[in-house]
């Protein structure tokens, strides 16, 4: 397993809208996952993307282990999402802060939908269904949309709810989608 370099904020191919997979349960795709996972996990993240890494594909992963250090997180199970379509439940929004592993050391308030189903496939090719709130869903949202091109500041709405962790949150560990 390798840890994978994350690109960040600028390079052109966080910009590019995201390949479906096409192959499901090959070598090559079983590969790319666990380096994703590893990656994700040695940079404490919440979650990855595949263009993250570089790789043009509608692939994301996520987990949030309960962690005493994040006690106001709740945790998520490690998912493997590929070709993830997503379905807001009601028109509900809520503002957090995010923050993301190709956008190191800064933080944003940024607007989600507090409900939605998602919908997709595991590394098998096995499809998958879930509905999910809060913090699930915010994780969802970031990393579904990195596989469009998507990157957080996109979507603050006054972007004076954007800066630097050590400025915004002074002395708090937090973590990365
Ligand atoms: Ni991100």
């Amino acid at each position: 397993m390798t840890i994978e370099t994350v690109l960040k904020m600028g390079d052109p191919r966080l910009l590019r809208q995201a390949k479906r997979v096409q192959a499901f349960d090959t070598p090559e795709l079983h590969g790319l996952v666990e380096n994703m996972i590893e990656t994700m996990r040695a940079l404490n993240g919440a979650g990855l993307a595949a263009p993250q890494i570089g790789v043009d594909l509608q692939l994301v992963v996520f987990e949030v282990l309960e962690n005493p250090r994040y006690p106001d997180v709740e945790p998520i199970p490690l998912t493997v999402l590929i070709n993830p379509v997503l379905i807001p439940l009601g028109e509900e929004t809520e503002e957090a802060w995010e923050g993301c592993l190709s956008i190191p050391g800064m933080r944003g308030l940024v607007p989600r939908y507090a409900r939605l189903r998602y919908s997709g496939y595991d590394v098998f090719g096995k499809s998958m269904e879930r509905e999910v709130e809060g913090f699930h869903a915010r994780v969802v949202q970031h990393e579904c949309d990195h596989l469009n091109g998507i990157l957080y500041p996109m979507r603050i709405n006054d972007l004076r709810n954007f800066g630097f962790n050590s400025a915004l949150f002074p002395g708090k560990e937090l973590i990365e989608e």
